[in-house]
Formats: C-alpha cells, sequence, structure tokens
C-alpha cells in the first residue's frame, strides 16, 4: 500500500471506531476534513468557522515577520479579547465587546474563553521525529559519564537509529509518527519542523521525506519538510566524507529537489562529523537546488557554523551553544534566526546557549525541542518553557515569542502563522489559566486546554478521544 492509501485508510480505521463510540468525539474527522482528505464526502463548509471570545488575555504576538532584540517583548495582549476565524482564516481580533457589536453569528461555533488566555498556536521549529531505533540505553551510558560524540564515534548515536530506520516500514513510521504529532498537539503545537536524517541513503532519506508528506495530509498539525541527508556520516563512507557529500549533492539532493519533498537543508556542521568547508559545499549546492537552509551549528565545538549561516543567508542556525560574539553580531545584522534547544543541552548536561546575551544582541531567537531520539527525546513545550526561563534568563514574553512569531519565521511562515493577526492561518492555542504567565509558572505541566488549527477544534483536554 502506498503512503496515501495508508493514510487514508488510518483514517477511515478511526472515523469508524470513533464515529460507532462517541459522535462528538470525532475531532479526528474534523480534521481529516480539514486537510482535504474527504472533500468528496460532502462535508458541512461551516467548518472552520469560529468565535473565541471573553478571553480574559488574548495575547496576539501580532506581526508578521520575526521579532528581534527588544521587540520580543511584545506580546500585543488584549484583555477581553476575541478572535473571529472564518472558514479556517482570521477575519478580526479585538476587544470581544467591538469584535462582536453587529457580527452574525450564524453559522459559527462559539467556545467562551471567560478565565481563560488565549494564544497563537506554537510552532516547533526544529525536531527530527520520523525514526525507528530508541536509544535509552545509549541515555544510562550517558548518565554514567560516556560522551555523547564519543558514542556516535563507536557506531552508536545517531548511526545506530539510522539502521533501525532503514529496517522501519512507511507503516511503521507512520503509526509512529501519528503519535509523536497526537503528544505534540497536546502541548499546543499546530506547526512543526521535521528533519530526514536518519536514512543517510536515497532510499530511506526519500521514505523519511515521504512519511512526513503522508503525516501531513493525515494529521491536524502541519509539517514543514527539512532534507538533512548529512547528519552523520555512514559507516560505509566513514574515511570518504568528501565522497558522502559528492552523493549527497550530486545525487540524493537533486532527487529530493525534484520530488518536492523538502523545503528546507540542514547540515550538522561540526567536528569530526561535517567540516565548516564541507558544509558550505553541501549548502551552497542546496541554495542553489532552491531549498532555504539551516545549519546545526557551534552545538558542540565552536567550528564556525553560526558564521557560516549568515554568510550564506541561512534561515537560521541551531543550537549554538558555543557561538562566538562575532558570529552572534553578523546573525543579528543578516537577520538569521538564533533556533535554541534547551532541552538538547539539558539532556545532554551542556551548558545553555547564551540566550540573554543573543537577545540583547539584537538577534531574533526562536525556542524548539529538538525531539530526537538521542540528545534529546522530549517533545515537551512545558520543559523548552521552564529551561528558556529559569535557566537562559529569557523572559516569559521572549520566550512565548520565541515559539510563536519568531519559530513561525524560523520555518519562513511569519506571513501565514505565529501571531492572531487578520489574514492568518486560525490556529489558536486556549490555556486552562487566566494569564499567559502561568506557561512557565505551571513548570513542566502544559497548561493547553484547547487547540484550534484552520478554525477546527482538534484538541480538548476534557475530551480524552480528542487529537
Ligand atoms: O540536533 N546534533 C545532531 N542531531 C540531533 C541529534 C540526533 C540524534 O542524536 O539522534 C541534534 O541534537
Ligand atoms: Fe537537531
Amino acid at each position: 500500500m502506498c503512503c496515501d492509501e495508508f493514510a487514508i485508510s488510518l483514517i477511515i480505521r478511526d472515523f469508524l471506531s470513533i464515529r460507532h463510540a462517541e459522535p462528538k468525539a470525532n475531532l479526528y474527522y474534523n480534521l481529516a476534513i480539514f486537510k482535504g482528505i474527504f472533500c468528496s464526502l460532502h462535508y458541512d463548509p461551516m467548518n472552520g468557522n469560529i468565535i473565541i471570545n471573553n478571553a480574559s488575555q488574548l495575547v496576539t504576538c501580532s506581526g508578521f515577520r520575526a521579532k528581534q532584540g527588544k521587540s520580543m517583548s511584545d506580546l500585543h495582549v488584549i484583555d477581553h479579547g476575541a478572535v473571529v476565524i472564518e472558514k479556517g482564516i482570521i477575519t478580526a481580533v479585538g476587544k470581544t465587546e467591538d469584535v462582536l457589536a453587529g457580527s452574525d453569528k450564524t453559522g459559527f461555533e462559539t467556545i467562551d474563553a471567560t478565565g481563560k488566555a488565549v494564544l497563537p498556536g506554537f510552532v516547533d521549529s526544529h525536531t527530527h521525529f520520523v525514526f525507528d531505533g530508541y536509544r535509552a540505553e545509549e541515555f544510562s551510558w550517558r548518565l554514567c559519564g560516556e560522551d555523547y560524540m564519543k558514542i556516535m564515534e563507536r557506531g552508536g548515536g545517531i548511526v545506530s537509529t539510522v539502521g533501525a530506520t532503514r529496517k522501519a516500514s512507511r507503516e511503521e513510521l507512520i503509526e509512529s509518527g501519528r503519535k509523536r504529532l497526537d503528544s505534540m498537539l497536546s502541548f499546543g503545537v499546530t506547526t512543526v519542523e521535521g528533519k530526514s536524517g536518519y536514512g543517510l541513503d536515497e532510499e530511506t532519506e526519500i521514505k523519511q521525506l515521504e512519511v512526513m508528506e503522508a503525516l501531513d495530509r493525515m494529521h491536524a498539525v502541519d509539517i514543514v519538510r527539512t532534507f538533512l541527508g548529512a547528519h552523520a556520516v555512514p559507516t560505509d563512507f566513514k574515511g570518504r566524507e568528501e565522497q558522502y557529500i559528492d552523493y549527497m549533492t550530486d545525487i540524493v539532493m537533486p532527487l529530493v529537489a525534484r520530488k518536492k519533498l523538502a523545503e528546507f537543508c540542514d547540515i550538522f556542521c561540526e567536528k569530526d562529523v561535517f567540516s565548516l568547508e564541507q558544509s558550505r559545499r553541501l549548502l551552497l549546492k542546496a541554495k542553489e537546488l532552491g531549498f532555504k537552509l539551516k545549519i546545526h551549528a557551534d552545538e558542540i565545538f565552536p567550528l564556525g557554523g553560526a558564521e557560516l549561516s549568515a554568510d550564506l543567508g541561512a534561515v537560521s542556525a541551531d543550537h549554538l551553544l558555543h557561538a562566538s560574539d562575532n558570529a552572534i553580531a553578523k546573525m543579528a545584522k543578516g537577520g538569521v534566526i538564533a533556533t535554541l534547544l534547551p532541552g538538547t543541552a539539558f539532556s545532554l548536561r551542556e551548558p545553555y546557549a547564551r540566550g540573554r546575551y543573543i537577545i540583547d544582541q539584537g538577534c531574533a531567537v526562536a525556542l524548539a525541542t529538538d525531539f530526537n531520539p538521542g540528545s534529546c527525546f522530549s517533545e515537551s513545550i512545558p520543559l523548552i518553557f521552564a529551561l528558556a526561563t529559569l535557566s537562559m534568563e529569557i523572559t516569559i514574553e521572549e520566550a512565548i515569542t520565541a515559539l510563536t512569531i519568531n519559530g513561525a519565521a524560523a520555518v519562513d511562515r511569519a506571513d501565514r502563522i505565529g501571531s492572531l493577526d487578520a489574514g492568518k492561518i486560525g490556529d489558536v492555542v486556549i490555556l486552562e489559566f487566566p494569564s499567559y504567565k502561568f506557561i512557565p509558572y505551571h513548570v513542566g505541566v502544559s497548561c493547553v486546554e484547547k487547540v484550534i488549527k484552520n478554525g477546527i477544534l482538534v484538541y480538548d483536554k476534557q475530551n480524552k478521544n480528542s487529537r
């Protein structure tokens, strides 16, 4: 069965079983409609029409581009706010009384958000969520003092996940990916970036990207795909790194571009993985082929990947634990998003990236989970908020900007998502609490009560069957 057929069969299976169990819980049906899969089944055209009113705080994060430096503190909060979404698109935002005055509510579902804060859906702009091959054993070795890079050098780490991902069927990857997306959605994530990079050969890199393409069609969470063929050197290319880069640039990457399977290209630019020159060579070719660029930069060793991101006009440079002052200044000037991944530093027990300094230098910072089976096996948005605010001197307001409009900018979608502005996609999170300040205050626990995607309620904490 091809991916599409498999995706549709899963939805039909869920549709039938949920429908029999409890029609009101049939949110998965809604999101299938939203993704267009049931277009031919005469769905209700009112879907995607919703009004959320009486919010104690409507945290709009208003803006259409990345917020740099001081402007990351501007959340544009409206007290007693409302947002109107029509056919999936936001059409009005403001004080409840102003927004509702004279508006015809026929055909709109209404959610009363009294006593609740309402925010844009979160954007997790850096993950590796499609894989097989967990590494709990490796995690326990690291707790005993073993080094992440040393484990990788002796054939563990990324390469061990590669072995399992090569063997996994598309169906298995879709099924595990779907569960991970369900979990992300419950944390309020409405758009996620996902990377390949656990194939390191043509067949598996394409398989991972096609799995993400299928998941994007079947799941409420939108997926932005990144080609990361240069994530590690596979065993059969050990010592022949230049040839591996040739293989990627001459064979795999053009195929990915031809099939339109990825929008971004990324590389693990790191000592003993891919050098600065190899990274430049690969990314220049990627740019030529029309990919937008990202770099895993200066994660373990200060190699200069952050400077390279500015030289090449990358959309983002990610990790940055060891980025130099000069690199940060260049990124601020060039408008490269600094994507910080505190869950990874926490899991690897490394010092955090200099969040406060990077913002003070005028950079636009995004925060993301880096969810992957090795360096950070966590898709927890509450964890990211806790680490950013309690350990990196990032304020609550800056952290929210970093996970909304700046996350959107890190996937080049600040014009469409990341804020509650008229004209944008209706992706909304409703908290259980009246203020956005509860997000890090309720430390490590999700405050998300409801998630609306394209104007459709796709997650409700009260409703155990929702996704
Ligand atoms: O972003 N550093 C490289 N890639 C991932 C880790 C992947 C893995 O360990 O499987 C990261 O940390
Ligand atoms: Fe990563």
